[in-house]
């Protein structure tokens, strides 16, 4: 009886008081009303310039951009960043073009930070995200700082087939194909799917980076006050290395190594396809 009462007042008090509260700040507002898997919700993180309506919201928005979790958020990304330099400064000292293409990209704000790498064509970008709004987000932030060979088309990675039939009507193969804040939202089955796909699609010796969480230190927050775009409650998929680790092997890549954030919350995985 008690124990009823107690979760029936913490409802109320995530669901109607903080939500409330929340909303008065960019990110809160972000992710109570746009879908916290919203790429522009992501642009706010990385810019980490708190807004908000009246103090209050700048405020509040502040100590969200602080947040463990949100702090992991733009720490993953310069890891993503970090790799992406590696793989193409080994392309580059093989004499090849490195080919990225981004999936569930939001505004890609990873691939924009490497303007000077994208500068001169021996890097190009594809990112591809399924709502319409990220998209036209990404082209005008990449057109307003003037990042070359950075395109954005809008698709949904999930279609079965999608990615090879984006690479053959566009006849562009991709030798890097990432994945970050994707498959956190998705079940085993699917994610399976799509790392088969992308191992398909990938040259020998190509690269699968994607970010995956085992943890969010704002579990509760999320699934009390936030909502999907569509409206609907949150379903997050945890997952530690060990099933990364035995997934990748089982669909035939090599080279896997997974790094973890100082918080153990995120993981970055890299995998190659082998011979
Ligand atoms: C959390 S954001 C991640 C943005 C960016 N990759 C990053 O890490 O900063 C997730 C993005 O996935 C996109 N998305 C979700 N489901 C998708 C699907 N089935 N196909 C393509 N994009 C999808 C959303 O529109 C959103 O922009």
């Amino acid at each position: 009886m008690l124990k009823r009462l107690i979760a029936r007042i913490d409802d109320f008090f995530y669901r109607v008081i903080l939500k409330n509260i929340l909303k008065l700040s960019k990110l809160g507002y972000g992710f109570i009303v746009s879908g916290a898997e919203s790429g522009e919700n992501f642009e706010h993180i990385y810019n980490n310039k708190p807004q908000g309506a009246f103090l209050i919201g700048k405020y509040i928005d502040k100590i969200l951009l602080n947040l463990p979790s949100v702090r992991a958020t733009r720490e993953r990304k310069e890891e993503i960043k970090k790799i992406l330099r590696k793989e193409i400064s080994i392309n580059r000292s093989k004499g090849r073009k490195t080919r990225i293409l981004d999936l569930a990209s939001g505004g890609a704000r990873y691939l924009r930070e490497l303007k000077i790498e994208h500068k001169n064509g021996d890097v190009e970008s594809l990112c591809i995200d399924k709502n319409m709004r990220c998209i036209n987000l990404g082209r005008s932030l990449a057109g307003r700082e003037n990042v070359k060979n950075l395109k954005f088309l809008r698709g949904d990675i999930f279609r079965l087939g999608h990615l090879k039939a984006i690479s053959q009507q566009i006849d562009w193969k991709p030798n890097v194909i990432i994945a970050s804040g994707l498959f956190i939202y998705f079940n085993d089955q699917a994610v399976e799917r799509v790392l088969k796909e992308i191992y398909q699609s990938l040259p020998v010796k190509g690269a699968v980076i994607f970010q995956s969480y085992e943890n969010l230190s704002s579990r509760k927050l999320m699934r009390k006050t936030s909502s999907t775009s569509a409206g609907e409650q949150w379903t997050l998929y945890y997952r530690k290395p060990e099933f990364w680790k035995k997934l990748l092997n089982d669909i035939g890549y090599k080279e896997i190594s997974i790094s973890r954030d100082e918080w153990q919350m995120n993981n970055v995985c890299v995998a190659r396809k082998d011979a």
